[in-house]
């Protein structure tokens, strides 16, 4: 039981801006836009939106009211609202699957760290000779792969999220993201300004926005659910968690609205910088990490001031990821502090420390130990995979299927109205979409991933 005074965020807008933090991170700037990229632009939009609206905010809803209601870290919730039952289970899955992402997160937020760092000191973007994609694509493999810079750049990042987590619900977490979400977005603004108004703009606008159906398949769709899940941050108690800092009388649903709206805004926007300025420079959009910091350098390089892009840029990069590096830390700070008994101070360090050790090792399996694998993958791919392919979907279903089925009616929404006080407008839709509509949704992608699993070690 939680023995102390809760605290909660200063105001509403703090309460939102934390989870938009929170949202935004990589997985909006750049595994949004190659996805859409490769599964027919607006065509994936269109049905991205759907899964947003229909899956992302209903189950953000129901991660809301397992925080506030219970005032409870993932774990806590779920055994207060039914204690003894292997329920908890699926709180423990959270802190462990957040902690797992740490993992990997904090050492690709680490590169973009370097290539901030790079761009701000004139270091590869500037450079006299020609760069080629080759040799942009070699200095990222041999940086990610080298045995002590990344670790220290991912050290930095750890430190700071720690002194933000330190610092409290209010004075951490909260001003971090009132300072730095509007800085986000002065940057992305400008980038898409300047991304916009390249020659030839116009073809990377199609290429997001005209929907081409032809290319939809059951990929698409499945792709688009996943994508708006990890982009969501849900499945992992970390709505859990920031909802039980929410006020007595925060709306709910409009929080979940606000946050799910301008988190789709904000990929949409990073695929506006992106894609005009891939398309203008003749570059074909590639998959994955590489979009970012192989693809990208090369646009940047052939610009006017491609330096100071290039750093604006990074930064952008650097912030979203550290927002959503604070709200993983709190998941399982939370869980330690509250569970444990444990100061904050003391939770945060094992925390960090936990982290930093993983972090270490998931560095490593980019280079030296890239020989170990765990299932086929090296360490890091084994914390990305299987915490986005099995983790998440497991946890948002489980969480739907909680919420729906197992807490009675009027507790919920006595708790969605705020006690009566606003409304909820299609309530017994909402209660319907949870028992049915979501779980079956996502044990459709959980099922095709695991699909997906069987078949590549199927190739091995
Ligand atoms: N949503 C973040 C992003 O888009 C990542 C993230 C933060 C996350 N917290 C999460 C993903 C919890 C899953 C679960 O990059």
């Amino acid at each position: 039981m939680t023995h102390y005074h809760r605290p909660t965020f200063g105001s509403r807008l703090g309460a939102i801006l934390a989870a938009v933090g929170s949202a935004v991170g990589l997985g909006n700037i750049w595994r949004f836009p190659y996805e859409a990229g490769q599964n027919g632009g607006g065509a994936f939009l269109v049905i991205y939106l759907l899964c947003v609206l229909f899956l992302g905010i209903p189950v953000m809803l129901a991660e809301f009211f397992m925080g506030r209601h219970t005032r409870r870290n993932a774990v806590g919730a779920y055994q207060q609202l039914e204690p003894r039952s292997p329920w908890g289970l699926v709180g423990y899955m959270g802190i462990l699957g957040a902690f797992m992402i740490l993992g990997f997160y904090t050492v690709v937020a680490g590169w973009t760290f370097e290539y901030f760092y790079r761009a701000a000191c004139q270091i590869v973007f500037g450079a006299e000779e020609a760069g080629t994609a080759a040799r942009f694509g070699e200095e990222f493999n041999l940086f990610i792969a080298s045995p002590w810079r990344p670790i220290v750049c991912a050290a930095i990042l750890i430190a700071g999220t720690h002194a933000v987590i330190l610092s409290g619900i209010k004075r951490g977490i909260e001003l971090s993201a009132k300072v730095m979400m509007p800085l986000l977005f002065l940057l992305m603004i400008a980038l898409c300004i300047r991304s916009a108004t390249l020659p030839g703009a116009a073809e990377g606008l199609d290429f997001l926005f005209k929907p081409d159906f032809g290319k939809v398949g059951s990929r698409t769709v499945l792709g688009a659910l996943g994508q708006a899940f990890f982009s969501l941050s849900l499945g992992m108690g970390c709505m859990i968690t920031y909802a039980s800092y929410f006020g007595k009388n925060a709306n709910m649903q409009a929080t979940a609205v606000s946050v799910a709206a301008i988190d789709t805004c904000v990929a949409l926007l990073a695929g506006v910088i992106i894609f005009p300025a891939v398309f203008s420079f003749g570059i074909q959009p590639e998959a994955g990490p590489s979009l970012v910091f192989i693809t990208l350098p090369n646009v940047f390089q052939q610009l006017p001031f491609g330096n100071i892009w290039a750093a604006v840029f990074f930064l952008l990069l650097l912030i979203a990821a550290v927002t959503s590096i604070i709200s993983l830390h709190e998941v399982v700070t939370a869980y330690f502090h509250d569970e444990f008994a444990m100061s904050r101070a003391k939770a945060a360090l094992v925390v960090s420390l936990g982290i930093f050790v993983l972090a270490v090792f998931s560095s490593l399996s980019c280079g030296l130990l890239g020989g170990y694998t765990l299932f086929g993958m090296n360490f890091f791919d084994f914390l990305d995979k299987t915490t986005s392919q099995i983790l998440m979907p497991l946890g948002g279903m489980l969480v739907c299927i909680f919420v729906g089925w197992r807490i009675d009616r009027r507790i919920l929404k006595s708790e969605f109205t705020n006690r009566g006080t606003v409304a909820f407008y299609f309530f017994s839709i909402y209660v319907f979409v949870l028992r049915f509509i979501a779980p079956l949704g996502i044990a459709a992608i959980f099922c095709d991933q695991l699909g997906l699993i069987a078949r590549l070690s199927g190739q091995r």
